[in-house]
């Protein structure tokens, strides 16, 4: 049996792979889930493919350097997933997460890391040009204070990038009771709908920090999720919706 890291791998024939059964059964939400899936990160057909799709949007959020020197800080970065997204926009990519196995392959793909907590940032005050914060804000239990953290790192001028699950019905359907037994859609039990977040308070929370945020909704590309499914299509777009009731974007500049 082929070995990587250790641990088995499934023979392969270019369709999606659920992670395996085997792994342990943890809470809703722990953390060691992402060491469990660590050789999911970059496997495109993996338990973490959505998330590839997920980062080519956010990145369309993240405008070029406009200075030399220019930091984009990627809060949660886990696996690194945005670099290719973001290198040619010039700026120095700088990643934080808890998941030290996350980390190390961000760091293989180019990203400088720094292991924290995105509730406590080990930065200063106004030194990044950007900060994004992909697929995190439903994972902690203070959203408000990650978003006040990331604002206070944040330059004035400079552009915040959120993408998380709404708390409605509608996002504990599609993301935790659909999505989490399709392929690509998140590996069972990462979500705990209960962290799911509310988007007035969110709004409200980013202007009291001095952003003002515009929010999107963001859905796959039906056609693509079909040909990618029969591995004919290698990812998928991630689309615009007038609803932000399920996975949404959101953006704006600090004051
Ligand atoms: C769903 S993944 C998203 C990763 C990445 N942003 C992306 O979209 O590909 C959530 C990430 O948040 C990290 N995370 C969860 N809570 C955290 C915390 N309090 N501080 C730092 N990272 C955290 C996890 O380790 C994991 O890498």
């Amino acid at each position: 049996m082929r070995l990587r890291n250790g641990l088995p791998v499934r023979p392969r024939n270019g369709l999606p792979v659920r992670p395996r059964s085997d792994l342990p059964v943890r809470p809703r939400n722990d953390p060691a889930q992402y060491d469990d899936l660590a050789d999911h990160w970059w496997d495109p057909r993996g338990g973490f493919a959505a998330l590839h799709w997920i980062a080519a949007a956010r990145a369309r959020l993240v405008p070029d350097a406009t200075r030399s020197g220019s930091l984009l800080l990627d809060l949660a970065c886990g696996g690194g997933l945005l670099a290719p997204h973001v290198a040619a926009k010039g700026h120095r990519h700088v990643g934080l997460d808890l998941s030290a196995t996350a980390l190390a392959h961000a760091r293989a793909h180019g990203l400088l890391v720094v292991r924290g907590d995105v509730l406590r940032l080990p930065f200063p005050d106004a030194v990044a040009d950007v900060v994004v914060a992909g697929e995190v804000l439903e994972h902690v239990a203070r959203p408000l204070d990650l978003v006040a953290e990331a604002c206070r790192v944040l330059r004035p001028g400079g552009t915040l990038v959120l993408d998380t699950i709404a708390a409605t019905w509608w996002g504990r359907f599609s993301s935790v009771t659909v999505a989490e037994r399709l392929p690509a859609g998140p590996p069972r039990r990462l979500h705990d709908p209960a962290l799911f977040v509310d988007r007035s308070a969110l709004v409200a929370g980013a202007r009291a920090c001095g952003v003002e945020l515009t929010l999107a909704g963001l859905r796959p590309s039906a056609v693509d999720y079909l040909r990618w499914l029969v591995g004919r299509k290698a990812e998928v777009r991630m689309l615009p919706t007038r609803s932000t009731a399920g996975l949404f974007q959101a953006h704006g500049r600090k004051t």
